[in-house]
């Protein structure tokens, strides 16, 4: 064995980085071995002279020997150690393979995003509920008890279609609040929303057959129909929600209809109930699915929110989809659909094939919340809370911004979405907002489905927002269109 050459290596690791001599002496020998400066057969030092000559432990030596056997570099012969790892031929495979030119499918282009994440804490990033107002110490209680619960069989695959004390706190809960006709076998635990609408576009529809989406739309549903096959068909919103037109039932005969109708995603407007009984009709007739996603529906503002879709008819066409992540946290990954009852038995048998469902004690956990009146004090916390917030924001934009902003009409939730009066482009604005003020600011011509329409408006997330913060953030917006109206005249 060339020792010159392991002392060097052993120098050059021992520079850069802070780690302990034996982890220092393994990576060194790993690397020599890898890349194939340490021929295969070749008789390694024994352990003393290596300690001798780097001037490391003898249990160093030991060490990294031990643990490049338990890989398999080396093995331990009558000779002494013995490399075993064939380096060269190793590297050998790896140049001689043609470079790889494989491509993503179609499916899923134009889906990237190639900026990198944003900082989900800076102001009026959306889609966010107030995470320092999340009551941690309960629900960790839960989750603990949750663990002392479990039996090991239930650490096994879980079943497809989520544990039955969730389904049935699920259950109960949506047919109170949101008038949900549903019993508990219709109930799914999913991963969350997205995880919900992928499984309805890969269970309910083919591939090129033809997806609504409401224009604008959120992009999470835009990239589980596009990726899944679907042809996207952009359906305008108006004042009373979704408003497909004759001309599109005809030509474009959807599959699946995906729809925000207590609050829709991004502008706001509630689904009056003549277009809710429309589609329902309209969808039944032509045998599509309408995908509801009440992502916030517990954030509503002034009175009561109106029913789901989902409950407007007996056995009406719909997947009613729910999501924990506004109402607990969005990490959670917890989320649910409720299917209508002829499609039970069927959608649990296909999830069979399809998902592999876990978290136990995060769903026994939820389930105590629930149960327990925890949720429901929550969500009532959160519900005074958003209210405030967003009326503190409407405030202090008014003052900031005045008549340069209107402020869409909305029925609450957890963001507004508003209009700047002056003509720039809202992806240059918030370019700038994140540059010089470190504010988010999503632009609404980033829903858009297919149309390339721009618009000049923003969707301000403001539940994690405190008082003070949306004063200071207004502000800065405020400046940042002022300093742009001045470069644009
Ligand atoms: C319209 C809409 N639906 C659903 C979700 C939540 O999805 P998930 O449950 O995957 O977190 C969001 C989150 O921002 C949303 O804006």
């Amino acid at each position: 064995m060339d020792l010159a050459l392991l002392i060097s290596a052993f120098a050059a690791q021992k520079e850069s980085a802070k780690r302990s001599q034996q982890e220092v002496l393994y990576r060194s020998l790993r690397d020599l071995l890898l890349d194939g400066r340490i021929a295969p057969g070749t008789r390694l030092a024994s352990t003393r002279v290596l300690a001798n000559e780097l001037g490391v432990a003898r249990n160093s030596a030991v060490y990294a020997y031990e643990r490049l056997a338990e890989e398999g570099f080396v093995a331990a012969t009558r000779n002494g150690t013995v490399t075993v790892w064939n380096g060269s031929a190793h590297r050998d495979m790896q140049q001689a393979g043609v470079p790889l030119t494989h491509r993503l499918s179609d499916r899923v282009q134009g889906l990237g995003n190639p900026q990198p994440e944003p900082d989900r804490m800076l102001p009026f990033v959306p889609g966010l509920p107030s995470l320092d107002e999340f009551p941690i110490a309960q629900w960790r209680r839960c989750v603990e008890r949750a663990w002392r619960r479990l039996k090991p069989g239930q650490l096994a695959y879980g079943p497809a279609e989520g544990l039955s004390e969730l389904r049935r706190a699920v259950a109960a809960y949506i047919k109170v609040s949101r008038g949900v006709r549903c019993e508990t076998e219709q109930v799914f635990v999913t991963d969350g929303t997205q995880s919900s609408l992928e499984l309805c576009a890969r269970m309910l529809a083919d591939p090129g057959e033809y997806g609504w989406l409401e224009n604008p739309c959120y992009n999470g549903a835009k990239a589980a129909f596009r990726s899944t096959g679907l042809q996207l068909v952009p359906i305008e919103v108006d004042r009373e929600g979704m408003a497909p037109t004759e001309d599109q039932w005809r030509r474009f005969p959807p599959k699946l209809i995906y729809t925000t109708p207590s609050h829709q995603y991004p502008l706001g407007s509630v689904m009056s109930m003549r277009r809710r009984a429309a589609l329902v009709e309209q969808a039944r007739a032509h045998g599509a699915w309408i995908i509801e996603d009440d992502y916030d529906s517990e954030f509503r503002h002034g009175g009561e929110p109106l029913p789901a879709i989902q409950g407007c008819s007996a056995d009406a066409p719909v997947c009613y989809l729910g999501t924990f992540s506004k109402t607990m946290f969005p990490a959670l990954r917890l989320g649910f659909m409720v299917v209508p009852p002829m499609l039970v038995g069927r959608l649990r048998d296909t999830l069979r094939g399809l998902v592999h469902r876990g978290h136990p004690a995060d769903q026994l956990a939820m389930a105590e919340f629930i149960d327990s009146g925890l949720f429901a004090r929550h969500l009532r916390r959160m519900r005074a809370l958003y209210i405030h917030r967003r009326g503190t924001l409407e405030r202090a934009l008014g003052r900031h911004l005045g008549s340069a902003l209107s402020i869409r009409e909305s029925s609450g939730g957890m963001h507004l979405s508003a209009e700047l009066a002056i003509p720039v482009l809202d992806q240059e604005v918030a370019r700038r907002a994140a540059d010089e003020a470190r504010l988010f600011l999503q632009p609404l011509s980033q829903y858009g489905v297919m149309d390339g329409r721009t618009y000049n408006g923003f969707v301000l997330g403001y539940a994690g927002l405190a008082d003070a913060a949306i004063e200071q953030a207004a502000l800065e917006f405020a400046e940042v269109v002022e300093r742009h109206r001045r470069l644009e005249r």
